[in-house]
């Protein structure tokens, strides 16, 4: 057949554009995915003549020339390429050639609600991109860095166009500060992550039990004596806004109270429901009693005197003022308190709380904020200018996000985190499976009220270290949820492309990669690291809570250098371990044999490699018994499928040693990962 034939047969049969299109699209590696995105097939090849220009009057220290120049930099980074020019807006360039055009109509003030939106075009003969704001055009340069890709042996953008906004306008992620401090190099490389996926509020959870983190002049002792000389300066803060204002990320500060209030009341403890105990610093992890007095004159003029130092350091009109988990036991214990509430005619300690809270919101209103506070802050009285921030769920004995249906019918707005609760170290297919609208019927109106979600990372057991590791990828999947439409829900497709992004943030200098690396070292004393690693694909750290059961196994000061901290959720090999399994009883062949031999000699070698190292390194020896479990079984799997079949008894001594509750990897607070897998294996080998 000549081309010319083949091309019209291809053409009348719609088999070209269609193929050629659909393939390229899902080959795209973009998180969030966009709105409309079509592939052209026309890429654009990055050299050392790549220029960008920026229309419009463009100052050096603005935000668009900012994010282009760190643009550039990532792009030479990424592909070794040495450009000409190293700054958008060269002196000298000719700007109708410039390979990448950038053009916007306004300046946005980063506040709830701008325009994000971008178009954006790669081909042949340059890279486009339009947008309303600065913001939009920043997303859509943090789209274009997603499009490199190799092309015949060369860097490339690929060929596409693109028409984009989010779907949600609340798309945060918190960061508990408190619980272990985070310095400010780690707060700026996850502000950089979030935005390279568009997520656009950092909540930053500055106070709780274990300690206050911002620097108060009018309060000078909760740092003094409430942080472990563990804060951030006011420069510091202001720093931070700047740096995420730069990156069209506002920045919405939490200070946590009534209750969570040990350390406010370790610095002021005159401020306390109970009056005869001495306050102090929180290091182990739970929810403790001190609970801020909600009748003394004297609490109100303490947070005066707070929001008005704290309130100019952020630019956001949203304050946090947490208001969860306070079980009201000071309250109940202080019969001045219990006099109070009858006085006043308060029921109960909802109704106190409210009253608390509507000072506190009489208050921000006056520096000009508005009040958000978690989902507790919803009771009758409550202003319905409160933002309602909905977080209880099954492990709080509630129905996951009723509050936020709860608080739209009454009025309220909201965002969701039940179900982006990063730090319980469940899947990410568990979270990317949450919508933050629910599957019930509601007006417009009432739609319009949920503004988004946010991820959130509580920090009762991450470090500097490892905060980056629990944070990501999997938070990028949560940021497709907040800003691509409802439809995109392909678990594969996800996992692909995260995978995708995972690799762009290490270059982007996110550590969730490194950290691992640094605790295996730790771990075998500086010697051979390769079993460790390889033990870790397989091993997940313990969900929801259950590695620090009752909060007192784990304090604050606790080593989180450990095995557990190493290991990541969706460990690497697990998945491809299943599929392994699955081509196996699929079809029994050599190929499909082989793979799955492959793996289980591999995990019976790890012991031995531990062992030899183990003198040396007193903390392999705490993992032996663990890689030895691991061994036993991957042997008698091996034998199996040598001899073509386990016995009936051979099958139970199997599953009994799979599902021991001797299992020593509890030791250790991971779990081994494939169990399920190992588990289907053997009753195939045993059928
Ligand atoms: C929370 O997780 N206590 C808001």
């Amino acid at each position: 057949m000549s081309t010319k034939l083949l091309l019209s047969f291809l053409l009348v049969f719609g088999v070209f554009t269609l193929n050629a299109q659909e393939s390229s699209v899902s080959e795209l590696q973009l998180m969030p995915w966009p709105q409309e995105v079509n592939v052209n097939s026309s890429d654009f090849k990055i050299t050392k003549d790549f220029s960008i220009y920026i229309h419009g009057e463009v100052k050096e220290d603005s935000r668009i020339f900012k994010a282009s120049t760190r643009f550039l930099r990532y792009m030479t980074d990424k592909s070794g390429v040495f450009v000409n020019q190293g700054f958008p807006n060269s002196k000298g360039m000719d700007t109708e050639s410039a390979s990448l055009q950038i053009g916007f109509n306004e300046v946005a003030k980063v506040e709830m609600g701008i325009d994000e939106s971008y178009t954006l075009i790669v081909d042949k003969g340059g890279i486009k991109i339009n947008a309303a704001t600065d913001v939009g055009a920043m997303h859509g340069l943090s789209t274009l860095l997603q499009l490199i890709k190799v092309n015949d042996g060369a860097y490339v953008f690929t060929g596409v166009s693109i028409e984009d906004e989010p779907r949600f306008v609340w798309r945060g992620l918190m960061m508990d500060v408190a619980r272990h401090f985070m310095p400010i190099e780690v707060v700026k490389r996850n502000i950089d992550a979030m935005a390279f996926v568009k997520l656009n509020v950092f909540h930053w959870h500055l106070s709780d039990d274990q300690g206050f983190r911002v620097e108060l002049n009018t309060l000078p002792k909760l740092t003094e004596m409430a942080s472990d000389g563990l804060f951030y300066t006011q420069d510091q803060i202001r720093d931070i806004v700047a740096y995420a204002d730069a990156r069209g990320i506002r920045v919405v500060p939490e200070f946590d109270v009534p209750g969570h209030g040990s350390a406010f009341l370790t610095a002021y403890p005159e401020l306390g429901s109970k009056k005869d105990i001495e306050y102090s610093l929180e290091r182990d992890a739970g929810i403790f009693d001190p609970t801020l007095d909600p009748t003394n004159d004297k609490t109100y003029e303490f947070m005066d005197t707070l929001f008005k130092e704290a309130a100019p350091l952020f630019q956001d009109v949203y304050f946090h003022i947490g208001g969860d988990e306070n079980e009201g036991k000071h309250w109940h214990e202080n019969p001045e308190i219990q006099q109070f509430m009858k006085e006043n005619d308060l029921k109960d300690n909802h109704e106190l709380q409210t009253y608390f809270n509507i000072k506190l919101e009489k208050i921000l209103a006056k520096y000009g904020k508005s009040l958000m506070g978690w989902e507790e802050i919803m009771t009758e009285n409550m202003p319905k200018s409160a933002l309602i921030h909905s977080w209880r769920g099954v492990n709080e004995g509630v129905a996951p996000g009723q509050s936020l249906v709860d608080a739209v019918k009454n009025g309220y707005k909201t965002i969701l985190s039940n179900g982006y609760y990063i730090d319980l170290l469940l899947s990410v297919e568990d979270h990317y499976a949450v919508d933050p609208m629910p599957a019930i019927e509601l007006t417009k109106e009432e739609a319009s009220r949920i503004l988004g979600g946010e991820a959130t990372m509580w920090s009762e057991l991450v470090t500097p270290l490892t905060i980056d590791s629990r944070i990501w990828p999997r938070t990028a999947a949560i940021a497709e949820r907040f800003w691509s439409a409802k439809e995109v829900t392909d678990v594969d497709s996800m996992l692909e492309r995260m995978n995708s992004i995972s690799q762009s943030l290490e270059l982007m200098g996110i550590q969730h990669k490194k950290a691992s690396e640094y605790i295996f070292r730790n771990l075998a004393n500086y010697q051979d690291t390769h079993a460790l690693r390889t033990l870790s694909q397989i091993s997940e750290p313990f969900k929801i809570y259950s590695r620090n059961a009752g909060g007192t196994e784990y304090k604050t000061y606790s080593p989180f250098t450990l095995f557990a901290d190493a290991c990541i959720v969706d460990a690497k090999d697990v998945r491809p371990f299943r599929k392994a399994v699955e081509a196996y009883i699929k079809s029994a062949d050599t190929q499909t044999k082989e793979a799955v031999q492959q793996y289980l000699k591999t995990w019976k070698g790890l012991h031995e490699q531990l062992e030899m190292i183990s003198p040396d390194a007193p903390l392999i020896a705490t993992i032996l018994p663990y890689a030895n479990r691991v061994a036993e079984i991957s042997e008698r799997l091996l034998n199996g499928i040598a001899e073509g079949k386990l016995t009936q008894e051979q099958f139970n001594d199997l599953k009994l040693l799979l599902e021991s509750k001797e299992d020593p990897s509890l030791n250790l607070d991971v779990e081994l990962a494939v169990s399920k897998d190992l588990l289907v294996l053997a009753t195939y080998l045993a059928e």
